[in-house]
């Protein structure tokens, strides 16, 4: 649809951005935290682990000034369950309770709005050991977590967010578990077990944090058809709903979608749901949603086979398709990052609409971004003009989604900062704020402004791009 005129984003939009504990913090083994399933995961040869990342946890306060200069309204950050809980669950440890309190109060002393993620890909090793989330051990251990971060924080942030892209712990779960692979079926028992965990989470933020909202973050993301062949249809219909409905309608509607279900019958990937696990998860009713979205995704029909999976890697964004369920499938139409991710900031406005139309809930973008090679400059910049052009485009489509009537309350570019990529280490950047250091060469981790910190500056200013 064409409008005379694009609505303005809403007065107090939450113009942020992200990071995760993991990704950003380092400090890895300092002051009592434990080790997460991060920690002790064994990166491919020239590709950085995770134990110092952008050193965050040393640099906080030099940090928040940053993101104060950029005019930042909101930061979205995760907390590690292991600074707070070592072991995953019972001993606290106090200065991890203590780092994020400091953190918390810098960042609302500099007029930003806490968003926070409680549980970012980085399960505590000690949980992993005891069978993670096939465990219902740790449904209870998140929920003393929980318990710990409501009555620690819960007076100052408002914003929580339960479990960042559940999703693609379920269908990409090779940097999430070291050892051995889960099976499907066991996945889908993590996958349960995390819903009523969430669940959980949900309720207590509402007894417990006054004024509190809190909502899940998936990775969603808007499947086309290869073609308009109804056979291309009923696939990507199957995808979209296996890869992004079942999360959002288990947290919003407190049911499993039905086709999701079916397909857990036909593959015997169904899980088992313990009596009284449905009436919390229908109880458990979230105050918006975190989205966060990079890229779509085509698929054509599945043929059944034995050829529909192809035999390369995926990750977050990349398809590989499923046996007799759909067959990934190439999109000419795009462009496409170094990384092989597509780029579709229009995939972003129909993503929103299809959310929005689904659910009804206000929405937050909580990452999109473009993960590149940047290079500092011999001019000592660093020039992300690439970075600039993919953040205008999709904030352009936002605010068609917002004309459309999304409610959207905000958009959290991934990243603030420069951090270690879930696969590519330090080599795909996606900050405004780069980190001097490489991939083993920490050199002196100096930060530096990118060309697209400055740019951002001024949309946060204007509160929206030029038009
Ligand atoms: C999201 C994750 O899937 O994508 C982040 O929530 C991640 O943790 C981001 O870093 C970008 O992906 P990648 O693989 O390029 O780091």
């Amino acid at each position: 649809m064409f409008y005379k005129e694009l609505k303005k984003f809403p007065e107090h939009f939450l113009w942020g951005a992200s990071t995760s504990a993991y990704q950003v913090e380092g400090a890895y083994n300092e002051d009592g935290k434990g080790m997460s399933v991060q920690d002790v995961h064994e990166p491919p040869e020239g590709i950085t682990d995770f134990k110092i990342a952008s050193d965050h946890y040393h640099h906080m306060k030099e940090d928040v000034k940053l993101m104060a200069e950029l005019g930042l309204k909101a930061y979205r950050f995760s907390i590690a369950w292991t600074r707070i809980l070592p072991n995953g669950a019972g001993e606290v440890n106090e200065k991890g309770v203590k780092f994020y309190n400091d953190l918390i109060n810098e960042l609302i002393s500099h007029g930003i709005e806490p968003v926070v993620t409680m549980y970012h890909f980085d399960l505590p090793y000690e949980l992993h050991k005891q069978g993670g989330w096939c465990n219902r051990k740790t449904i209870d251990a998140f929920v003393q977590y929980a318990k710990i971060l409501f009555e620690n924080y819960g007076d100052r942030v408002k914003y929580w967010l339960t479990i960042n892209e559940q999703n693609v712990m379920i269908n990409h779960p090779n940097a999430m578990n070291p050892g051995r692979l889960p099976t499907k079926k066991e996945l889908y028992q993590q996958c349960h077990n995390m819903f009523v965990a969430a669940a959980k989470a949900t309720i207590l933020c509402h007894e417990m944090c006054p004024g509190g909202k809190i909502g899940p973050a998936p990775n969603i993301t808007a499947i086309y058809p290869a073609t308009c062949s109804p056979e291309d249809v009923i696939a990507a219909d199957n995808w979209e709903s296996i890869r992004c409905w079942l999360y959002l309608d288990v947290a919003v509607c407190g049911r499993y979608n039905s086709l999701v279900w079916a397909y857990l019958e036909e593959k015997g990937y169904t899980p088992v749901i313990e009596d009284g696990d449905m009436e919390i998860i229908a109880k458990a009713k979230p105050d918006y949603l975190g989205v966060n979205y990079y890229a779509t995704a085509t698929v054509s029909a599945a043929r059944n086979d034995g050829t529909d999976c192809q035999p390369r890697n995926g990750d977050q964004q990349v398809m590989i398709g499923e046996e007799g369920v759909y067959r990934a499938a190439k999109n000419d139409h795009l462009e496409i990052t170094d990384f092989g991710w597509m780029v579709d900031s229009i995939g972003m406005r129909v993503t929103l609409r299809r959310v929005y139309d689904r659910y009804h809930l206000p929405i937050l973008i909580t990452e999109n971004g473009l993960g590149a090679k940047d290079e500092l400059g011999e001019d000592g910049k660093i020039h992300d003009d690439y970075r600039i052009d993919y953040l205008k485009r999709h904030f352009h489509q936002a605010q068609l989604a917002v004309t459309d009537g999304v409610d959207l309350i905000g958009y959290c570019p991934w990243a603030f900062i420069d951090l270690v990529s879930t696969h590519q280490g330090y080599g795909k950047r996606y900050g405004f704020v780069y980190v001097n250091r490489g991939e083993d060469d920490l050199k002196d981790m100096r930060r530096i402004c990118k060309d697209s910190y400055y740019w951002y500056k001024e949309v946060i200013k204007r509160n929206g791009i030029e038009e």
